[in-house]
């Protein structure tokens, strides 16, 4: 099957918007499904955009079916960790029973991949001294129910796989960051809960100083390490996943993560390099549940899709952030507003 079609789900949102581009750009038809409830019209650019529920099986089915669609690519879902401990009932709705939805569609119609956005949060607490990198073999113990119901959806992708002969391959991304290098495109959560927007906001005097969780962690600054990988190098993998030789199980999961652990303090210092400007932050004690150390070993990417992180330097990363911040178009303000 020559592959030509791919509905996006959640393509209006950070990762999927990046993604329909890298799609569009390898001459590939993305199609857009969203609800909009964290997405944003103005970054469907890139191919055909459908207002509609995740969880509705029936219009998925329509859809899939119009449109002749040949692979998903599914990002529709919530994402706050935080909010998941509060309020962790749509978490379960839409990050599970969206992909049951969806997998029921493709069955209906004959699709066969599924590219999942899954997450470094199926792991929980590294075990050991916690300063290795994760494999894709490392323990499945989330802290949380978004965590939890990330590491559902893949176990319902993989069992679809072995009994139905689907296909799935389930990224599993540390630290989306970045913006793409055009500055038109990049993050706008709502609700942001991400570090470097958040630090980038604090040195343009754009929102409040940032704080700093912990300073006694086993860690060379006694800071926490996370890996950041850029978004554009993510969008990348999921071309790549599209057509990547999966085994007999028809399934694999494949850690997203450049390999290399930064601090909050280094992130800090280049947030001040790219915006030339000192960032405010204060100093506050560990939070609960995070780990000293997440960073990924991405040995199995470059075997399973051949790929590599190579846009994903701190500088970088925050460079492209910070053009986009500061680009009018920010969050995606309309034109009028932006210039008002
Ligand atoms: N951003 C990260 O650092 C990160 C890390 C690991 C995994 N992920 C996963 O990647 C995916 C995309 O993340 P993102 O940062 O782009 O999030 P996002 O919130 O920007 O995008 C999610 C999109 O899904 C849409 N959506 C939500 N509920 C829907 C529903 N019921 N029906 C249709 N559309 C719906 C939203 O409107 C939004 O456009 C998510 O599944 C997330 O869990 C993100």
């Amino acid at each position: 099957m020559t592959l030509k079609t791919v509905l996006v789900t959640g393509g209006a949102g950070y990762i999927g918007s990046h993604t329909a581009r890298a799609l569009a750009e390898a001459g590939l038809r993305p199609v857009v499904y969203d609800d909009f409830s964290n997405g944003h019209r103005e970054a469907v650019r890139w191919g055909s955009m459908i207002n509609g529920d995740v969880r509705d099986q029936d219009r998925l089915t329509e859809v899939m079916a119009g449109f002749d669609v040949d692979a998903v690519i599914h990002f529709a879902g919530f994402i706050e960790v935080g909010r998941s401990v509060t309020a962790p009932a749509p978490f379960w709705d839409v990050n599970v029973n969206g992909v049951a939805a969806v997998l029921g569609a493709m069955r209906a119609t004959g699709v066969r991949r599924m590219v999942f956005s899954s997450t470094a949060a199926v792991y929980g607490q590294p075990e050991g001294d916690g300063l290795g990198r994760l494999s894709e073999r490392a323990p499945k113990a989330p802290l949380n129910p978004y965590g939890d119901s990330k590491l559902a959806a893949e176990r319902m992708i993989a069992a679809h796989a072995r009994a139905y002969g689907l296909e799935g391959v389930a990224l599993r991304y540390f630290n989306a960051a970045g913006a793409h290098p055009s500055g038109e495109l990049g993050e706008a959560h709502a609700c942001e809960s991400h570090l470097i927007p958040l630090a980038i906001e604090a040195a343009l005097g754009l929102g409040p100083a940032l704080t700093v969780h912990g300073s006694d962690y086993p860690t060379p600054d006694g800071g926490c390490l996370r890996d950041y990988v850029h978004v554009c190098d993510l969008a990348r993998a999921h071309v790549l996943a599209l057509t990547a030789p999966l085994g007999p199980t028809g399934f694999d999961a494949v850690n997203l993560g450049s390999g290399a652990g930064r601090s909050v303090r280094e992130v800090i210092a280049a947030v001040d390099r790219a915006t030339g400007r000192t960032t405010p932050y204060a100093q506050g004690p560990r939070r609960e549940g995070d780990p000293a150390v997440l960073v990924a070993d991405p040995g199995r990417a470059a075997q399973v899709l051949g790929w590599r992180a190579n846009c994903s330097s701190l500088d970088e990363i925050i460079a492209n952030a910070v053009a986009w911040r500061v680009n009018p178009r920010f969050g995606f303000r309309p034109t009028t507003e932006a210039a008002a």
